[in-house]
């Protein structure tokens, strides 16, 4: 079968150029990785929310390089055709451009990403340029960033004022001169997402932006339905997975109550009488079985 052509941070840049819109979606396990790749997600973003949708905290604050490192490499064997970028998390590049600079290094080395993202405007061009310089491609983020939640005093759209948003526009600017291929904009107006999106020749990635913006990144949870702790006012549900989750897991814990799972068609059988005597328990065995029924085989892997 023929591979998928693999995109790439300049494939996304000639997506702008050619009007086509960009697909991206967080994931943070190779299944679900595997399964957005397979719909044709153009990105696949190790988002530091993870924080709050698989470790289950309050904001992205607490997640570690190594937490993004782990969940990087489980992503990229997933992926076969889409683009992974991963998070740079709070604390692994403000403080020293250097210590960001290996903290990147560690995402795509250690991780197997494919370029990282980080959050902030134009105090971190030189961040930026520094690694493009060293062949790390750089997505940025501004407007409502989620790490900087205390100094915007909660989870609040940004851009709403004139002084604002020429601050978010003038970022955007200072971003791709640095060298960024592109960069999402989170909780802003349309208004000011479509001006931002106008003047810059890399693609924007909304979420909460606006439909002016070249393309769209959801958390993958909140798409499908899994996650109910809050749904913000952009999150659209595409499906209901996790009332399918309840009912499945319901019915699961139904059948072991009852006894009725595992059936005859889930159980394994002994090819001969393993115990004499009074312990065994003699039942005929309901079809031959042959040797390509032991444990090696019980995945359909190998061992
Ligand atoms: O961490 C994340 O998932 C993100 C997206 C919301 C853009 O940064």
């Amino acid at each position: 079968m023929k591979q998928a052509k693999k995109i790439t941070a300049s494939t996304l840049r000639q997506m702008k150029a050619s009007g086509e819109r960009i697909t991206m979606i967080t994931a943070y396990d190779a299944t679900m990785a595997r399964l957005v790749d397979r719909a044709g997600a153009d990105v696949i973003l190790v988002g530091d929310s993870l924080g709050m949708v698989f470790q289950g905290e309050q904001n992205t604050l607490g997640v570690t390089l190594d937490d993004v490192v782990y969940h990087t490499r489980a992503v990229v064997r997933g992926a076969s055709r889409a683009h992974v970028v991963a998070d740079l998390p709070f604390m692994s590049y403000q403080a020293d451009p250097t210590e960001g600079f290996r903290s990147a290094g560690r995402l795509i080395k250690d991780g197997g990403a494919h370029s990282v993202k980080l959050e902030g405007g134009e105090v971190y061009a030189p961040l930026v340029e520094r690694l493009v310089g060293a062949g790390i491609p750089v997505m940025g983020h501004l407007g409502l960033t989620p790490q900087s939640v205390h100094a915007m005093g909660g989870f609040k759209v940004q851009g709403k004022d004139a002084k604002a948003a020429e601050r978010i526009l003038r970022d955007a600017k200072a971003l791709e001169a640095a060298g960024a291929y592109a960069i999402v904009l989170e909780g802003v107006p349309v208004e000011l997402s479509r001006v931002v999106t106008a003047q810059l020749e890399i693609p924007t990635i909304g979420i909460g932006a606006g439909i002016d913006c070249d393309g769209q990144v959801l958390v993958c949870y909140d798409l499908l339905g899994m996650f109910d702790e809050f749904t913000p006012k952009f999150v659209k549900q595409y499906a209901n997975i996790g009332a399918a989750i309840v009912a499945a897991v319901s019915e699961y814990k139904r059948e072991v109550v009852e006894g009725a799972f595992p059936a005859e068609a889930h159980t394994f059988h002994s090819k001969e009488q393993l115990f004499r005597g009074p312990r065994e328990v003699v039942r005929p065995a309901p079809q031959e079985i042959d040797d390509e029924d032991g444990v090696g085989g019980l995945y359909g892997v190998p061992v």
